[in-house]
C-alpha cells in the first residue's frame, strides 16, 4: 500500500512561514480534544455579541491565542471570544481571523464542532480575497483538518493507523456540482417568502435531501464534500443572519470557492465583501455555482417589522 503523505510533508510546497503557521494550528488538536471531556457543561459569561461562551470556548480561545503568540509568526488577532484584537508581534507576518469553537452549542449533545481560522498578511478590515490561506477543523467521531493556501483545498485526518499525524485522505477537494444535500439554519417563517419558496425548490425542483447539523463547520462539509447548499439567511427578526463575515463567512468561503463552489452574501459574493467593521454579521449562502446563479433572482433580504 502507497505510504501516507503527511500534513508536514504536504505544506512543503507553500511558503515556508505559512506553512509552519498552519503546522501550529495542525498540532493543537491533541490537546484541544483531550480537553473536551473535562468542559462539558460549564458557562463562561458572555461574549461582545451578548451570547453565551461556553467554559471550552473561552479555554479553546485562550489556547489557540497562546498557541499562535509563541510562534513568532502572528501580528494580531481577531477573535469571536476576544473583545479587542490581541496586538501580538509588530513586526510579524500574519494577521489571524478565528472562530475558536464554532458550534459550541453541539457541546451538551455530542455533535460536531469545530476550529475556522482566516490568514491575512494584511491587517483587518479586508475583502477574503485576501485571505492567504484558510482552515478548518472538525471535531466529529474523527478529526478532520481542511487547508487552503491557494494551491487547492486539502483535507486530512487524524490519527490513522495508530500515529497521531494528520494524513491526506482528499487533494484537490472539488464541489460536486450536481446533486447533493442541503442545510439550512435560523427560522423558516422569519425568511423572505421568497428564500422560502427557494427553499422548498431545494427538494422538489432540485432533489436535495435534507442535512442539517447546527454547527457551520459540520453543515459545510457536508457540502463541501456532496454539493449542494447551505445557508444562515436574513431573516425578519436578524437581517444580516447570524453568522460573523470575517471569523466565519471568508475562511470558508475560500475553501468553497477554491473548491469551485461559490458564495453569496445577498448582495455579492462572500470573498468580495467590504466592511469596515471586524465584528459585522453576515447572511450567508454556500452552493453549487448553479444554485447560487438562481438565488442571484431571488429576494432574500428580510427587513426588520416597521422598517
Ligand atoms: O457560530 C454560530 C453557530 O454556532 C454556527 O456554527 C451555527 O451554524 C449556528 O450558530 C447555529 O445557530 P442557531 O442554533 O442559533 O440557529
Ligand atoms: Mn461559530
Amino acid at each position: 500500500m502507497a505510504q501516507e503523505v503527511t500534513i508536514e510533508e504536504h505544506v512543503q510546497h507553500i511558503d515556508d512561514e505559512l506553512a509552519r503557521l498552519i503546522l501550529t494550528v495542525a498540532g493543537m488538536s491533541v490537546d484541544i480534544r483531550n480537553e473536551f471531556p473535562h468542559r462539558l457543561m460549564g458557562i463562561a459569561g458572555t461574549n461582545k455579541y451578548g451570547e453565551v461562551v461556553a467554559e471550552l470556548d473561552a479555554w479553546v480561545n485562550d489556547y489557540i491565542c497562546k498557541k499562535l503568540a509563541a510562534t513568532g509568526l502572528v501580528r494580531k488577532i481577531y477573535s469571536e471570544e476576544l473583545v479587542q484584537p490581541m496586538l501580538v508581534k509588530e513586526d510579524a507576518p500574519f494577521v489571524v481571523a478565528m472562530d475558536p469553537l464554532d458550534g459550541s452549542s453541539n457541546i451538551v449533545t455530542n455533535n460536531p464542532f469545530g476550529t475556522i481560522i482566516g490568514i491575512y498578511r494584511k491587517d483587518l478590515p479586508v475583502s477574503g480575497d485576501n485571505l492567504a490561506a484558510s482552515l478548518y477543523k472538525l471535531y466529529g467521531p474523527i478529526t478532520t483538518l481542511v487547508y487552503d493556501a491557494g494551491k487547492g483545498v486539502h483535507e486530512f485526518v487524524k490519527h490513522r493507523k495508530g500515529h497521531a499525524k494528520y494524513c491526506l485522505l482528499n487533494e484537490n477537494m472539488r464541489v460536486p456540482s450536481e446533486g447533493g444535500v442541503f442545510g439550512l439554519g435560523g427560522e423558516p417563517l422569519d425568511w423572505t417568502p421568497e428564500f422560502l419558496g427557494f427553499a422548498k425548490s431545494l427538494v422538489k425542483v432540485h432533489g436535495l435531501k435534507l442535512r442539517y447539523c447546527g454547527a457551520f463547520v459540520g453543515d459545510f462539509s457536508q457540502i463541501l464534500h456532496k454539493g449542494g447548499f447551505f445557508a444562515y439567511p436574513s431573516s425578519v427578526k436578524s437581517p444580516k443572519g447570524k453568522l460573523r463575515l470575517f471569523y466565519e463567512a471568508q475562511p470558508m468561503a475560500k475553501i468553497f470557492e477554491d473548491a469551485g463552489g461559490a458564495t453569496w452574501s445577498g448582495s455579492e459574493s462572500l470573498l468580495q465583501t467590504k466592511c469596515d467593521d471586524v465584528n459585522v454579521r453576515t447572511p450567508l449562502y454556500f452552493g453549487s455555482k448553479e444554485l447560487v446563479e438562481l438565488l442571484k433572482g431571488v429576494k432574500t433580504v428580510a427587513h426588520k417589522d416597521g422598517e
